[in-house]
């Protein structure tokens, strides 16, 4: 049977599969579904300092082949989610990833101070790439200076390894990834969704309260594993690919591509055991293809 471990170098996960901040809660809501022990890792939902409330409702909508979101961060602010840590963190073994939010670089740092002291969180997830609290969409992530700026601040003051979670609204997603690095991160994440717009032709008015909103699912994956791609060429840290995952045969593709592990995020909003699904035909898939572990082919397109 193939090797499905994932090696990222500061952490060697069991599988690649790992569900995105957003679309599995706090993982605690899934264990009804099935066993958090068959994930590779997963990510909490983003949290700021203080509890939010998030944004007006429509918080989604779908689109062919996808879905527009509009959370806006809702969450319990950090000292609130300590709790739920540990409570989840007693019922699995697998890796705690929680993706930290803030206003400023302060805040993104006083989020990343709780959570770093506490031993049931192996990674920090940066959002620096939400489109749906600034207006118009904007976030850090769009400036490689600014992305520089609170990476270094936060790997200067804490310990445990960053993912830095890029956004694809920028012209050169490379250079933003480049950034990342230079400052210290120890694995790019990328892509958070596409800033998007919905329409309500009757009352001639956006969908969103917030007007743009964020892309996931099938719709983006072409477009995600571009970037993924051409993110994977630009740094030597790991990537983990994240853009439409829904299937094994997705997964191998990220890993051509050049990421190290995935995130899967809409598949687990529409189908809670997908995540499951999508590791077992992954495995399946490398014993058909004879592939015998992922590292074997990860970058390796014939070109
Ligand atoms: O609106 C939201 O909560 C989305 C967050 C994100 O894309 O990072």
């Amino acid at each position: 049977m193939a090797d499905l471990t994932a090696d990222l170098g500061f952490i060697k996960l069991k599988n690649p599969v790992i569900p995105a901040s957003g679309t599995f809660g706090y993982g605690g809501e899934f264990l009804q579904f099935f066993d958090l022990d068959l994930l590779g890792a997963f990510v909490m939902k983003g949290v700021y300092s203080e509890e939010r409330g998030g944004n007006e409702p429509p918080r989604i909508w779908e689109t062919p082949s996808g879905l527009l979101n509009s959370i806006g961060l809702a969450g319990p602010g950090a000292e609130g989610l300590r709790g739920i840590i540990k409570e989840v963190a007693s019922k699995t073994s697998t890796p705690i990833i929680v993706n930290v939010c803030g206003g400023n670089d302060e805040e993104y740092l006083e989020v990343a101070r709780v959570l770093d002291v506490m031993e049931e969180v192996a990674m920090l997830e940066l959002n620096i790439s939400c489109p749906n609290v600034r207006s118009g969409g904007s976030c850090p992530a769009q400036s490689p200076s600014d992305t520089k700026k609170v990476v270094r601040l936060l790997k200067e003051n804490t310990k445990k390894p960053l993912i830095v979670k890029l956004s694809p609204n920028v012209s050169d997603v490379p250079s933003v990834a480049r950034a990342a690095e230079e400052a210290g991160a120890d694995a790019i994440s990328v892509v958070n969704t596409f800033l998007g717009l919905a329409l309500d032709v009757k009352n001639r008015k956006p969908v969103f309260k917030n007007f743009f909103a964020g892309l996931s699912g099938p719709a983006i994956k072409p477009l995600a594993l571009k970037i993924v791609w051409e993110v994977a060429e630009a740094v030597n840290i790991p990537v983990i690919g994240i853009g439409g995952i829904m299937t094994g045969r997705d997964v191998l593709e990220f890993i051509l591509a050049g990421a190290t592990a995935i995130q899967t995020g809409t598949v687990n909003i529409i189908e809670p055991t997908g995540s499951v699904r999508i590791i077992n035909e992954t495995l399946e898939l490398m014993d058909e293809l004879k592939i015998d572990n992922l590292e074997e082919i990860r970058g390796g397109l014939n070109i």
